[in-house]
């Protein structure tokens, strides 16, 4: 063989050696004695890798356009979200583990296998920063999984969701430069990247570790007149010139929460959207954006925090609500709390 043959058969050997999101799901959910969750993880991200297929469709099929209809939020709906929604919900309902998903684009809850005995409930965010979508920059899909307390038919899955079941696993899938998919079981955090070409996302980033902090920070500073004064204050700080402290910080904001959030996990800063004047609950969603975020960040070594409270402490009151929300480098989060409560006496 020449040396280029040799080359690409020593790439394509070590591609099937590679460590692919269905072999990697697999070990680790019969590690934590729960099989069924690689299958549910399969076809979460069967749904995201359509849902990328789409995406770099959209402009030219026409799914850019809104459609008339509001999301939860209030959102105008494009017809993008609603055919990742049902993506997404087709893939669950596949799985058969499922008794109902919340997600941003459904004002309720919609059952699946609920007279069975699912052990699971999904709330989702199907696309996360759909905004971006006309200028072409990244966005993603958010999902956390919540196990279920009770067995059998699913009577009130507000109450299940809101007073019983426990977060078990959290991720997203990030449709950028490439499609990534960054998952935890609560153990560990691993980040793989879609080969476009086999199909398969496949392992670039094992055992991420946040860094305990990070010369980057995420925040609309255009909404810096509705903010208190703790938050103009953190902010001026990490702005100010300390090249001993590794400041001024290097401001990045995307417009989609986990596109600013994957380069925050991976080189660490901090992520904010704290309560103004206008979100004074804050704007991001507990169930499907915070929670299983903040649970990722977490077991990566990361803070996530509401900036009064660790953000799964934040008591749980209805499926649609807001937080206030920070997260990424444990010394960043800190520092953020401490101006908040220094500010307010
Ligand atoms: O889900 C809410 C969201 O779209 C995030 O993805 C993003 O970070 C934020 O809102 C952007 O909001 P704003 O335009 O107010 O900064």
């Amino acid at each position: 063989m020449n040396d280029v043959a040799s080359q690409r058969a020593d790439q394509v050997a070590r591609s099937s050696l590679a460590t692919t999101l269905h072999r990697h799901t697999t070990a680790r959910a019969a590690e934590r004695g729960a099989p069924r969750l690689a299958v549910l993880m399969t076809e979460i991200a069967f749904a995201a890798k359509v849902v990328a297929r789409e995406t770099r469709q959209a402009a030219l099929t026409g799914q850019l356009e809104t459609i008339g209809s509001a999301n939860a939020s209030g959102d105008a709906q494009k017809a993008l979200d609603v055919m990742a929604n049902r993506i997404f919900l087709d893939c669950l309902d596949a799985s058969g583990l499922v008794a109902a998903v919340v997600s941003e684009e459904l004002k309720e809850a919609e059952l699946q296998q609920c007279d069975s005995e699912a052990e699971y409930l999904v709330c989702l965010d199907p696309i996360d920063g759909s905004g971006n979508l006309k200028a072409g920059t990244s966005m993603g899909s958010i999902f956390g999984v919540y196990h279920r307390t009770r067995s059998g038919s699913c009577t009130d899955v507000e109450q299940e969701l809101l007073n019983e079941a426990s977060l078990v696993a959290g991720g997203y899938a990030l449709y950028g430069a490439a499609t990534a998919f960054v998952y935890t079981l609560g153990e560990r955090v691993d980040g793989f990247v879609l080969d476009q070409g086999i199909g398969e996302f496949l392992l670039v980033h094992p055992d991420i570790r946040c860094p305990e902090s990070g010369g980057g920070y995420s925040i609309n500073t255009g909404r810096s007149h509705l903010w208190e004064p703790g938050v103009l204050d953190f902010v001026r700080h990490l702005d100010e010139l300390s090249p001993e402290t590794g400041r001024p910080y290097t401001l990045r904001y995307s417009g989609a929460f986990m596109a600013d959030l994957h380069r925050i996990l991976l080189e660490g800063g901090i992520y904010c959207y704290p309560a103004d004047r206008d979100h004074p609950e804050g704007k991001l969603r507990l169930l499907y954006e915070a929670a299983p975020l903040g649970f990722l960040v977490e077991t990566a070594g990361g803070r996530a925090s509401s900036g009064r409270a660790p953000i799964n402490e934040v008591p749980r009151r209805s499926l649609h609500q807001t937080t206030p929300l920070a997260l990424g480098s444990v010394k960043d989060v800190v520092s953020y709390e401490q101006y908040l409560v220094g500010a307010s006496g």
